[in-house]
């Protein structure tokens, strides 16, 4: 019997603006799956990070299956009715009535999902991040899977020295889902020139080339582009499976410690370092910065063990210390430069009305006649 992992986000409302659901926000969510979806699911761990709050379900109905997808949907309604009545900002932001896509993908959560056979010790991480993209894990799992400086086992373990294949997303296309297949080390240059740009290139899959089973999957809503108006920002959520043919913990979790930059962060328009925190951690400065945070599990027969908070330890306040100073130091240059994002990125935002506006106060100057 294969066991199937299921990772739901959304933002279901948060206390004084994007910062964190309330606590009887999070209890209606787990009330729900309490009492409606124990005989449907195994397992569940739910967690908050900003105001985005996620469900982990195992179960044994395999990827897409209708009952499972839409119980946890109704859990995460359940969430949003209550932010409503507590009046919590933008509650039920990232629920909507009509699919955009004809299926519950398309009903607003970020939705990561991975069905196997399970090894005799099935480790794996959910990763969580706010105030961010999908991209925002392309250069941590790009490092941990393709880079000997930071996987090491690339280079100390047979199963994992054929590499692996990625699979990226176009997120920036709004049609259909489109993708492309990449193999590690040798499309590793084209695989970079896609995964430099978050914000228009995702992770959307990782499998190992030894044994064809897939390691990563990442939640690559494209929602804000598809729904053609702003809507929430498509913060992601990963699941990772680790050891044996696959990176180890370490490995995977190593590259956080850069705090890269990445969009996101206030009004979806700046760029932050990603801040590594503890689970269940709002956000604050300048509605941010971008976080993630990270459970580690094993599961048995579908059941979770305890959830272990992978950056809550000594090491990860020294490295989240100095990811801050990153932060602090780009919004010193407030809307300047790379610290917000392109015209390109910002075409859902005001600012492109507000330069057109100025089309008619432009004069061009033309070379006078000789
Ligand atoms: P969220 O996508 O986390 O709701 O943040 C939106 C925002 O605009 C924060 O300033
Ligand atoms: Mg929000
Ligand atoms: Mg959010």
């Amino acid at each position: 019997m294969k066991t199937t992992i299921s990772a739901f986000r959304a933002d279901l409302g948060g206390i004084g603006g994007h910062l964190r659901p309330s606590a009887t926000v999070c209890s209606a969510v787990s009330d729900y799956v309490r009492s409606e979806l124990h005989s449907l699911l195994k397992d569940t761990d739910i967690s908050f990070t900003g105001d985005d709050m996620t469900i982990v379900a195992t179960h044994t109905q395999g990827c897409d299956d209708r009952a499972v997808h839409e119980g946890l949907m109704e859990a995460l309604r359940c969430g949003a009715r209550q932010a409503a009545e507590e009046g919590l900002y933008g509650a039920g932001q990232d629920l909507y009535r009509e699919a955009f896509s004809g299926a519950v993908k398309g009903l607003g959560p970020g939705i990561a999902e991975m069905c196997f056979e399970e090894r005799p010790n099935e480790a794996f991480l959910v990763l969580t991040a706010d105030k961010t993209r999908p991209g925002a894990f392309n250069l941590p799992l790009y490092l941990a899977f393709a880079d000997p400086m930071v996987c090491a086992g690339l280079l100390l373990s047979r199963k994992l020295h054929q590499g692996f294949r990625f699979v990226i997303m176009d997120v920036a296309y709004a049609a259909h889902d489109r993708v492309v297949s990449l193999e590690a080390p040798q499309d590793l240059y084209d695989m970079a020139a896609l995964l430099r740009s978050p914000e228009r290139f995702a992770i959307e899959a990782i499998f190992s080339r030894t044994t064809g089973d897939q390691s990563v999957a990442v939640s690559t809503a494209r929602l804000h582009n598809v729904a053609g108006f702003v809507t929430g920002r498509d913060d992601p959520v990963a699941i990772v499976r680790v050891q044996d043919h696959f990176p180890s913990t370490g490995e995977v979790l190593a590259p956080y410690a850069i705090g890269p930059f990445v969009p996101g962060f206030l009004r979806g328009s700046h760029a932050g370092a990603l801040l590594p925190v503890r689970r269940n951690t709002g956000v604050s400065f300048f509605d941010g910065p971008p976080i993630v945070s990270g459970a580690a599990f094993c599961v048995k027969q579908a059941r979770l063990t305890d959830a272990v908070d992978v950056f809550d330890h000594p090491f990860w306040d020294h490295a989240a210390r100095q990811i801050a100073e990153k932060t602090l130091s780009i919004r010193r240059q407030g809307f300047f430069g790379n610290a917000m994002l392109t015209l390109d990125e910002l075409s859902q935002s005001d600012i492109i009305n507000i330069i057109r506006e100025l089309d008619d106060r432009f004069v061009t100057r033309k070379p006078k006649a000789s």
